[in-house]
């Protein structure tokens, strides 16, 4: 199922909005000055010959205004979709629920949510007091884990630690438990500056935050399993996947998606969490989003049966890398935990009567 809720930019609407109306005036304005085609009555009634030439006159001139009326209609839609993929649909936050079974998952917890937030990208091309604003809303759901899947910057220089600090404080946390994983961009420039993922790494442990940096901790009999960063410096799966427990309730973390391809496994069977791609941040419907920072193009958006005992789910991010998006709006999802009762079955088929 899914809600979608509105999270206000109420002065970002109010300007497209405005906008809009006057850009419909405009419109109107230049159809009344340039009326429908019309049979134009002849000024005189003159010779044969000069009345042709005055119907020939009068039909370019309509030409002219139909052809100017598509132009200025076009534009038009294009400035609106411009507008709306600018201004509108970056912050315009879909709050996604899922159900989530787990196997093993201790009686205690069904019904407990995990609530999911990934690449929040805090720095000076997203505007993070928009974070701020939607992490607020996200805080009002009080959920019992919340995940943190990496990118909580975009980093450029030590300002972004000055703004992290400032939305540290509106982090939501979860009642049970605060975990994270590290994002490439997370590790500076060339994903390998391992001081300023140090940097991160305090800050999000003194606000609460356990990170797990290929490593994992168990949480009231729910085990997180968490995976440092594919393209960045310290990617070492194996570390923890070499024991973590089996028969226990696990959800696994990784920033990017196209870890599910590599043979660092073990068997694992159950969730992983992902961010990294931003769902494409720009789709036009029934197509691949013509920008995806995997290999594996299937790794878009949303849940993805990977057909062997795991479920992938690919979250679409809460910030943005450029101030665009189109049919990708930005996510949290909250998902709700609930014992595993097994693959989904085929339905038996109906008997035959006569037999
Ligand atoms: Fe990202």
């Amino acid at each position: 199922m899914t809600i979608k809720i509105y999270i206000p930019t109420s002065r970002k609407i109010t300007i497209a909005i405005t906008i809009y109306k006057e850009m419909t005036n405009d419109m109107t304005t230049s159809k009344e000055q340039l009326p429908d085609d019309q049979e134009v009555p002849s000024p005189t009634v003159g010779h044969g010959q000069e009345k042709e030439k005055e119907k020939e006159k009068e039909k370019g001139k309509v030409n002219r205004r139909l052809f100017l009326k598509g132009f200025l209609g076009l534009f038009g839609a294009g400035l609106m979709t411009g507008l709306y993929a600018y201004k509108i649909e970056p912050f315009w936050v879909e709050l996604v629920k899922k159900q989530m079974a787990v196997k093993h998952l201790p009686d205690h917890l069904a019904g407990k949510t995990v609530m999911q937030i990934s690449d929040l990208h805090i720095g000076d091309r997203c505007d993070y007091h928009y974070i701020i604003e939607a992490l607020q809303e996200a805080q009002k759901l009080n959920p019992d884990f919340v995940v943190y899947t990496g990118d909580y910057v975009s980093w450029e220089s030590d300002r972004q630690l000055e703004q992290l600090d400032e939305v540290l404080k509106s982090f939501v946390k979860g009642k049970i438990g605060t975990i994270g994983i590290l994002g490439n961009h997370d590790y500076g420039r060339g994903w390998s500056q391992t001081d300023v993922a140090e940097k991160i790494v305090d800050r999000l442990t003194q606000c609460g935050v356990d990170v797990l940096r290929n490593e994992q901790k168990e949480y009231e009999g729910l085990n997180f399993i968490g995976f440092d960063d594919y393209w960045a410096t310290n990617f070492r799966p194996e570390k923890v996947m070499a024991n973590y427990d089996k028969s226990k309730a696990n959800i696994l973390l990784c920033h990017n998606p196209d870890v599910c391809d590599l043979e660092v496994w073990n068997g694992y069977e159950g969730w992983i969490l992902s961010g990294h791609t931003h769902g494409g941040q720009c789709k036009i419907p029934f197509l691949t989003p013509p920008m995806l920072p995997v290999k594996n193009k299937k790794y878009s958006s949303g849940e993805i049966d990977l057909g062997d005992g795991r479920t992938l789910y690919v979250n679409r991010a809460l910030g943005h890398l450029r101030q665009i998006r189109f049919n990708v709006r930005p996510e949290i999802t909250l998902f709700e935990l609930q014992a595993f009762a097994g693959p989904h079955l085929a339905e038996p088929a109906l008997k035959d009567p006569l037999n």
